[in-house]
């Protein structure tokens, strides 16, 4: 195959997972004259130095990226689109921030025309962060799935969303019906499920406010829907976990509200997990289910310190989420360095993170949650070329750390400690450049609007 343009860069990945005892430390790749051949349809074809790589595609246009750093496309396994104007709210605990932030904000999203400006705002930010792969908490209003998705798609990001569903607790305008819920699943999952780089994703908001009727209809979704994904939030906060024992007395614990529905699998991710019990745990790993662990919206709502040492004595697979807006912005980095922070705050009962470990949470553990370990996550030969360069503005701390540093594990640490969005100059999804130097580009054009009639 011929490649469309060779990369020349220097450049982080992880495509051995650092939490693997047999993985050698530091548990990252690192590579100062990489070579990546890309072909047409955005695929890696080649992976050595430079000088191997440009010597066998010697009629491909060579970039050189070397200015910055390279890594894959950073994955978000939980973010949720009617959110990005609540982003900030402090103080709160969950049911409350749901409550007096979260919920009012989401019933304005029945509005094509309010839902249409966040949903640009919400891929503009996803991209402006670096994110390139996303698991998306849509709307409990399918208009305005339909317009996510609908930019989605002009920017060709690797998004899996759908309906949020519920039929009690919130407010009036965000309940639905089983029968309602399944026949608009379903029609938005046709419309978009497997359309470019869109998969659709079942998702009952909680089981506080999706009764079993509703949960059932989910499993049907899933069940018809080849390929689809499920995603809920399970065990954030104690107020809540005690009221889902109380609204489901037959079940074994929270996370049997969804398994006994059949609804947790190797394509099912749960955001949060922070007070699991070890029965739990043990289904989690048993269906292969992974967790989304949200650092920074756990100390935001002060919902406690994710349990990592347990998830993974467990087996239980763990990647990272954003959760905006009860998560602190869109910066995956950001959830990288809380991530540290707080494990490291535990002593023994936390695991020490080292850069290997942060950057993996960061890319290749979020593809494998969401099934695309063999799509993307790092920049492996056949992997599509999903990736940020990272150029940090000149004199800032990152730029002088980076030129300064003296080791590629001290300058992996540093992009954790100091990269937020302003040093994300470029980004890829599947070979397209979707942004460059600041600027977001969309890859298709906007649906013609309805032609004006002439006037006179
Ligand atoms: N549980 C149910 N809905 C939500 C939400 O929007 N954010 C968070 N963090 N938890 C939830
Ligand atoms: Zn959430």
């Amino acid at each position: 195959m011929s490649a469309r343009v060779v990369y020349r860069a220097r450049a982080f990945d992880t495509p051995d997972d650092p939490f693997d005892p047999a993985t050698p430390a530091p548990g990252f790749r690192y590579d100062d004259d990489l070579g990546l051949a890309v072909a047409d349809d955005g695929t890696i074809i080649a992976r050595s130095s430079y000088a191997a790589v440009a010597a066998a595609h010697p009629d491909a246009p060579v970039l050189d990226l070397r200015s910055g750093l390279l890594l894959p496309g950073l994955v978000d396994t939980h973010v949720h689109f009617p959110q990005v104007r609540v982003i900030g709210a402090l103080g709160m605990p969950l049911l409350e921030w749901l409550e007096r932030c979260a919920l009012p904000e989401e019933v304005h999203l029945g509005s094509p025309d309010y839902a249409a400006t966040i949903a640009a705002e919400f891929v503009a930010s996803l991209i402006a962060a670096g994110t390139t792969t996303s698991l998306v908490f849509g709307s409990h209003f399918a208009p305005a799935v339909d317009l996510l998705l609908a930019e989605v798609e002009r920017y060709g990001l690797r998004v899996t969303s759908g309906l949020v569903v519920s039929d009690r607790v919130l407010p009036e305008p965000l309940l639905t019906t089983p029968d309602r819920a399944h026949a608009e699943a379903l029609a938005l999952a046709g419309r978009w499920h497997g359309r470019g780089r869109i998969r659709y994703a079942v998702t009952p908001r909680f089981a506080l406010s999706a009764s079993d009727p509703v949960l059932a209809a989910c499993a049907a979704v899933l069940d018809e829907v080849d390929g689809a994904l499920f995603t809920s939030h399970v065990n954030e906060n104690s107020a809540e976990v005690a009221t889902v024992a109380g609204q489901f007395p037959d079940r074994d614990h929270y996370v049997d509200t969804y398994d006994h529905h059949g609804l947790l699998g190797p394509l099912s991710v749960l955001a949060h997990d922070v007070h699991p019990t070890d029965p739990e745990l043990d289904v989690m790993a048993a269906r292969r289910t992974s967790v989304a662990w949200c650092p920074t919206s756990n100390s935001a709502l002060g919902s406690g310190i994710f349990p990592l040492r347990r998830h993974l004595a467990a087996g239980v697979r763990v990647a990272l989420g954003s959760d905006v807006g009860a998560g602190t912005g869109f910066s995956v980095f950001k959830e990288g360095l809380q991530a540290y922070f707080l494990q490291h705050l535990q002593g023994a009962d936390g695991v020490t993170l080292g850069a290997g470990h942060l950057l993996h949470l960061s890319t290749a553990a979020g593809a494998a949650a969401l099934g695309l370990g063999d799509t993307v996550g790092d920049l492996s030969e056949g992997k599509q070329f999903d990736a940020v360069l990272l150029r940090p503005p000149p004199g800032t701390a990152l730029d002088l750390g980076l030129r300064h540093a003296d080791s590629p594990e001290s300058a992996l640490g540093k992009v954790f400690a100091l990269a937020g969005d302003a040093d994300v100059a470029e980004v890829w999804v599947g070979g397209d450049q979707v942004a460059s130097g600041g600027f977001v580009r969309p890859v298709t054009p906007r649906a013609p609007a309805a032609r004006r009639r002439p006037a006179g």
